[in-house]
């Protein structure tokens, strides 16, 4: 019982060919990005003797059902640019992004990365840190509200950035339809064979696969984690009782938060790629404020929902992000799977 509940060892394996092993510190630290179900849908191809790296949404990991214009993954991709940039920064590099606009033809290419190693640099501690504690924290959190001066700093810092504080009219609203898009969501079984085919029910599957949501991202306790890898499994994960218990974490979720943030923008591939990039530094203050966070995204996947909320909020711009956040008794740090680097990164010289 105890091992079930016991955390997964995962090695991620970080060599490739070619590439000199800082290098291959920052490319593993980098994927340490926020990234919707940790599908991982990125691919790199690098070519380390002209230093520039090719960044890809991969398309054999898509989210066709709660994601069908890849909203979520070109933000997600917009985090891996903002994590590879705050790895190479870490190690010494400078790095120097050009946007492409992605399409079939260019294999859906979103930028070309040059690097460059600055000279007698030593790898900064305290950023490598930074990194590796950021992390989806789903467990419920304290009542005390959020600092006044650091809600201000952020939705300064940030663009299209609110803050609605839990008790507030704007904070139950996007309370309830969280729960009620979820609802919805999981009363379509398309939806719940994809949520399945990301979700991982033992140590062994999440060592093997490297991806999706494992049992120690849930932030239960070792016994709760064996409870739920003994009663959980892909055959019923698909069922109605498995939806009931996923509603009722989310009540749980939203019901021990000090407040949301929420992030909007255009509905352009840049501007979700530059959300993107701006939820990965917002989380980044937040580890350093100690704030924890979870995004919640049940209204932006379904649109009339969605629709409603802007409405009722006043909102100009499409939502894009929603997070709940509070502060916690232990922070924690990132325990979430990453790929072996070779799985998603060719060297081309
Ligand atoms: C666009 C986007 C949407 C997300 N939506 C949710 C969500 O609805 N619920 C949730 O618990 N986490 C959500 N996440 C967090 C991811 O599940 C998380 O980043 C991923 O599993 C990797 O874990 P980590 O953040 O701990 O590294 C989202 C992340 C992104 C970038």
């Amino acid at each position: 019982m105890f091992s079930i509940g016991s955390p997964a060892k995962v090695e991620s394996n970080l060599a490739l060919k070619n590439i000199p092993s800082d290098m291959e510190n920052v490319l593993y630290l980098a994927s340490f990005a926020a990234n919707s179900h940790n599908a991982q849908s990125w691919k790199l191809r690098i070519s380390h003797s002209n230093k520039t790296i090719e960044l890809h949404l991969d398309e054999k990991r898509l989210l066709d059902v709660v994601d069908p214009e890849n909203r979520e993954l070109y933000i997600s991709l917009g985090c891996y640019i903002e994590s590879l940039q705050t790895s190479f920064q870490a190690y010494g590099y400078e790095m120097i992004t050009q946007d492409i606009a992605p399409n079939k033809e260019n294999h859906y290419q979103v930028a070309i990365i040059s690097y460059k190693k600055k000279e007698n640099s030593k790898p900064n501690q305290e950023t490598i840190d930074i990194i590796q504690q950021r992390h989806t924290d789903k467990r419920k959190y304290l009542s005390q509200q959020i600092d006044s001066k650091t809600i201000t700093n952020f939705t300064k810092r940030y663009k299209d950035m609110s803050y609605y504080q839990a008790g507030s009219s704007e904070y139950n609203l996007l309370k309830d339809k969280s729960i009620e898009a979820m609802t919805e969501q999981t009363s379509n079984i398309e939806f719940l064979k994809e949520q399945d085919h990301w979700l991982r029910f033992s140590n062994k599957e999440v060592e093997e696969k490297k991806d999706g949501i494992s049992g120690d991202m849930l932030g239960l306790n070792p016994i709760l984690k064996s409870l739920y890898y003994l009663t959980t499994n892909h055959q019923n994960s698909t069922s109605q009782t498995f939806a009931k218990q996923s509603i009722d974490t989310l009540k749980n979720q939203v019901e021990n938060s000090s407040g949301f943030f929420v992030i909007t923008g255009n509905q352009t591939i840049s501007d979700w790629i530059r959300v993107g990039r701006e939820t990965q530094r917002f989380w980044y203050d937040c580890v350093k404020e100690k704030i924890a966070v979870q995004p919640i995204s049940s209204i932006i996947e379904v649109p009339s929902i969605k629709e409603e909320v802007q409405n009722r909020l006043n909102l100009n711009k499409d939502i894009q992000m929603i997070f709940r956040v509070g502060y916690v008794k232990e922070y924690g740090e990132n325990i979430s799977p990453r790929r072996n680097l070779e799985e998603y990164i060719s060297v081309s010289d």
